[in-house]
């Protein structure tokens, strides 16, 4: 694996891999990689014959108030898991060199980053489409993997894909889990031995959502109230507990295939978000 840390190099090697014919697959990360990072990186592997995989922890989807600077930063063991994983292009950029200091441009991709986490986190999908975008026109990549932990992120990316007609595949990764339940998410390092304990209940309660929506409950609002009494039950300090639809992330009143139960919440500082499919949607989904 070889890591780079500046455009003209990352360019040069992507040049050569497409020169020999190999499909370029990326999987962009924030660091401190766990199981749900490289299960998107084996995914990236099954689609491309060369793989990027990009750690910068991004400081324009922070807000001033929240982790920047306390997110985990595991650079050395970021490092040996993904060339244990075969990866051959890490890229690492230095944040003076990624943002130059009058750096000025934002993508902002309306509608659906406008509810949920959207709403609770104002400038974070900016942040997001503005930092994918860009590192979209560095890599160039053939086909992108993202997870499904990150619904809306999701929901958001495509979007930016079409509207501005970025050449590239999206392929999305389930949620990997601990086996409790929990989502796996670099931010679970923050939760104390009690916390960590109580921090399955999202997952519990949204998985029980998941079984009455299955045994024919259509009744979003009613998912939704019963999951949120659930959840402060459990110690939670929820932020929301919505129904949406996946593709569009509009609340929706009916469950109906494509929907989905989203769900942030805190334990002690740390906040935790996750998702269900309420019904898998049907028809193809890229
Ligand atoms: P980060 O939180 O590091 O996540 C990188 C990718 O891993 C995202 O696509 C995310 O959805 C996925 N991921 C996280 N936890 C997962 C899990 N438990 N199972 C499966 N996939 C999981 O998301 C970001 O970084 C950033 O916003 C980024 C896209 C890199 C832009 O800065």
């Amino acid at each position: 694996m070889i890591a780079v840390s500046e455009v003209s190099p990352l360019r040069d090697l992507v040049g050569q891999a497409r020169a020999q014919g190999k499909r370029i697959g990326f999987v962009p990360t924030m660091g401190a990689l766990h199981e749900g990072h490289l299960s998107l990186v084996r995914l990236a592997r099954r689609e491309a014959a060369y793989v990027v995989v990009s750690v910068f922890v991004n400081p324009l989807q922070f807000s001033p108030s929240e982790d920047f600077t306390r997110y985990p930063r595991r650079a050395a063991a970021d490092k040996t898991l993904l060339s244990r994983e075969g990866v051959d292009l890490l890229y690492v950029p230095e944040p003076a060199g990624f943002y130059p200091a009058d750096f000025s441009t934002a993508v902002d991709v309306g509608g659906v980053s406008e509810g949920g986490e959207g709403a609770r986190r104002p400038g974070h999908f900016r942040g997001v489409a503005t930092v994918v975008a860009k590192l979209f026109q560095q890599v160039r990549p053939d086909v992108a993997v993202f997870g499904r932990k990150d619904l809306q992120q999701v929901a958001v990316v495509r979007r930016l894909v079409r509207d501005l007609d970025f050449p590239v595949s999206l392929v999305i990764g389930e949620t990997v889990r601990e086996k409790d339940g929990l989502a796996m998410s670099s931010r679970n390092a923050y939760l104390s031995r009690e916390e960590r304990r109580r921090a399955a209940d999202l997952s519990r309660t949204l998985f029980a959502a998941r079984g009455r929506a299955a045994h024919g409950e259509k009744d979003a609002h009613k998912l939704e109230e019963d999951s949120r009494k659930q959840l402060e039950a459990s110690g939670f300090a929820l932020d929301y507990v919505e129904a949406v639809d996946a593709e569009t992330m509009r609340r929706v009143e009916t469950v109906a295939p494509g929907t989905a139960l989203t769900a942030a919440a805190r334990l002690g500082k740390t906040r935790l978000i996750d998702n269900v499919m309420l019904l898998d949607a049907t028809g193809p989904r890229t």
